[in-house]
């Protein structure tokens, strides 16, 4: 479990997030929502231990700013917004970064099979020996997913939950590869680890996640499932932009359309 009590964080001298209360459990995929700026970035660096908070964060029982690096790697992977590499590293080599943080890093083999798994996850089966710089942006930031995967491969280690934290991992994803990573989160959740991801395409996070924050002005507006919180019209407050809420008809799913540009009765 990821409790986070009373926490605030400033960026310079600029208050960002203002007393931030919330629970995520492993086992549910927990989707942050909120308009630009809202501090859903400074929330995910605060709980990877990137950036010095006031207030408690604590990981499974364990407070995050007293956890050595290596534990902390170990417990948790995290995917920044942007994630920019300067070297010419080989695709396998940048999955591979992500095997010296966990505790893979001594594996048989060198851990191969777990890069070419995790390539494999996000479509890339293939691709390891290819330079990342050569990479479209969407194909670079699928590799970035392979990355963190490979740092906390099994969802449950010793008897304990290991959690992803990601910042708008399929923002540059074509749909079905928005659909695929998602499929791999959600495999993820259920089979024990917790995720944290913040996702701008409301109706991804209202299909995938169990639990959605919606983050406002550096607090938490709302939390809850997704048909209460995208469903609830403290969405269009938060965004200032009307929005309607509505059901799939034959199932329960909830999705979002703006009224400002829908224009109900035009001919198809
Ligand atoms: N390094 C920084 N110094 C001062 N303010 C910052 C810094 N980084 C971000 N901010 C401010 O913090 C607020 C939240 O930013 P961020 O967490 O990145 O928002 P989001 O991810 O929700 O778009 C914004 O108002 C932004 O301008
Ligand atoms: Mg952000």
């Amino acid at each position: 479990m990821l409790t986070i009590r009373s926490l605030r964080v400033a960026l310079g001298r600029t208050p960002v997030l203002h007393g931030i209360e919330a629970t995520a459990r492993a086992g549910r995929v927990t989707a942050v929502i909120g308009p630009n700026g809202s501090g859903k970035t400074t929330l995910l660096r605060a709980l990877s231990g990137d950036v010095p908070y006031a207030g408690q964060i604590a990981l499974d029982g364990c407070d995050v700013a007293r956890l050595k690096p290596w534990d902390l790697a170990a417990r948790r992977a995290v995917l920044p917004q942007a994630a920019t590499l300067s070297f010419p590293f080989t695709v396998a080599e940048v999955v591979r970064l992500g095997l010296t943080a966990g505790p893979h890093a001594g594996r048989a083999g060198g851990g191969d099979d777990l890069v070419a798994r995790a390539l494999d996850e996000v479509d890339l089966a293939g691709f390891g020996p290819r330079l990342y710089q050569e990479l479209s942006g969407g194909q670079q930031a699928r590799v970035q997913l392979a990355r963190v995967r490979v740092q906390v491969w099994d969802p449950v280690m010793a008897g304990r939950p290991r959690w992803l934290f990601l910042d708008e991992p399929v923002a540059s994803l074509d749909i079905a590869h928005q659909i695929a990573v998602m499929h791999v989160l959600r495999r993820f959740a259920d089979a024990g680890g917790g995720v944290v991801i913040v996702l701008h395409d409301l109706n991804l996070a209202a299909i995938v996640a169990d639990v959605v924050w919606l983050i406002h002005e550096g607090q938490i507006l709302a939390a809850g499932p997704p048909a209460e919180v995208i469903g609830g019209a403290v969405l269009a407050t938060a965004y200032g932009c009307p929005v309607t809420a509505n059901l799939v008809p034959s199932g329960s799913a909830t999705f979002v359309l703006p009224h400002s540009l829908w224009r109900p009765g035009t001919p198809s």
